[in-house]
């Protein structure tokens, strides 16, 4: 089997960190032992259970509402991606994905063999799913619906009627619906849920990654049904022998501390989406749908303005790190950060606007 290159890790992998202005990451910016006070005490050497460290799972499962059965600790949201598609997909089956979307989500699937049809988020209908094309797109024949809440690219939210009636759609059609929520809890308003806990047909994905800022522990979560975790623990025996122990005690540890750390991770965002939408109203050819959390958010460019060849400019000219739109199947936007430290925000945009200017006028 051959595995096709994932355009946007490669483009993330050459270019991410080399830049001084970096407004690519996904990530809010890392914490420190201190900010999560982790004592050498707390760091669990003993091999875990091969489901995952048990006091973790037993507090995922608290918040999820779901016996501690139904949560499998997993390498980062990107292997359960993996193991719930992998459990799900069969050559052929229809699998329903949206668009713009998160690189990886696509390509799992295409890899599995599926027959991938897309559902398109619109700028103009505030990037949210309409569930009048869902309901086209559904068949007898479909066995997923993959989808991001909070949506990456662009930060907004599906609210929560919305996603119990995608669940009801999925249902009705024997399909399960997998929704990778690896920003769901810097989520501002109230009122939202995980996945799971709509349905059994329903799995959600999580990660210590993104708003808890600990990407380097390389833990995240599947909670489902137990049969679907039961699946999942066969095909992880032919990828895994296990994770490592000690970042789960870490990943345990710092969730202990969760209202301390998204506190944070809201604050930093609210300050940067602050700063852009200043920026915006000085800009008034760009514009956004202002990200209802999370930590990225996605600017429309204005129509002389092509992404690729503006993150270009950004990177040669201004040390300065966006992601066009385009490695997420959307032309004339550009993603930005919103999780790193407001200066180097309110420089990257001031150098963006620049970058725009000189487009505009490239003789300059
Ligand atoms: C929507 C989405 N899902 C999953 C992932 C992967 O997260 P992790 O670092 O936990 O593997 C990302 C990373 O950017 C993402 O944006």
């Amino acid at each position: 089997m051959s595995f096709r290159k994932i355009d946007y890790l490669t483009w993330a992998r050459t270019f991410m960190g080399r830049s001084r202005y970096d407004l690519a990451r996904s990530n809010v910016k890392a914490v420190t032992k201190e900010e999560i006070e982790l004592t050498l005490d707390q760091i669990d050497v003993s091999i875990p259970d091969p489901q995952g460290n048990e006091d973790l799972r037993q507090l995922l499962a608290k918040r999820y509402g779901v016996p501690a059965s139904c949560v499998f600790i997993t390498n980062g949201a990107t292997m359960g991606l993996f193991l719930a598609c992998a459990a799900t997909i069969d050559r052929n089956d229809e699998v329903l994905l949206e668009s713009p979307n998160y690189e990886p989500l696509y390509r799992i699937p295409m890899q599995f063999g599926a027959n991938l049809k897309m559902i398109e988020r619109r700028f103009d209908r505030g990037w949210q799913i309409d569930l009048e094309e869902l309901e086209r797109r559904v068949s007898r024949s479909t066995r997923a619906i993959v989808l991001t809440n909070m949506h990456n690219p662009s930060g907004v939210a599906t609210n929560p009627e919305k996603l119990r009636t995608i669940g009801q759609i999925a249902r009705a059609c024997g399909a399960r619906v997998i929704v990778s929520e690896v920003y769901l809890d810097n989520v501002f308003a109230s009122g939202h849920k995980p996945a799971a806990t709509y349905g059994d047909h329903m799995v959600s994905l999580g990660s210590m990654s993104k708003v808890y800022g600990l990407g380097s522990l390389r833990v995240g979560w599947i909670v489902g049904s137990e049969e679907v975790i039961d699946r999942l623990k066969t095909i992880f025996d032919y990828v895994a022998g296990g994770l490592p122990g000690p970042t789960q005690s870490i990943a345990l540890a710092a969730l202990k501390k969760s209202d301390v750390l998204l506190a944070r991770c809201r604050d930093i965002v609210q300050r940067n989406i602050k700063a852009v939408s200043e920026w915006i109203k000085k800009h008034e050819d760009t514009t956004w749908i202002e990200p209802e959390g999370g930590t990225v958010g996605m600017l429309k460019l204005p129509p002389h303005v092509e992404a690729l060849g503006l993150a270009t400019l950004l990177r040669e000219k201004y040390s300065t790190l966006v992601v066009p739109g385009d490695f997420f199947w959307v032309k004339g936007f550009i993603r930005l950060s919103l999780g790193v430290d407001e200066e180097v925000v309110r420089i990257g945009l001031k150098n963006l606007g620049s970058a725009i200017e000189q487009m505009r006028s490239p003789q300059r």
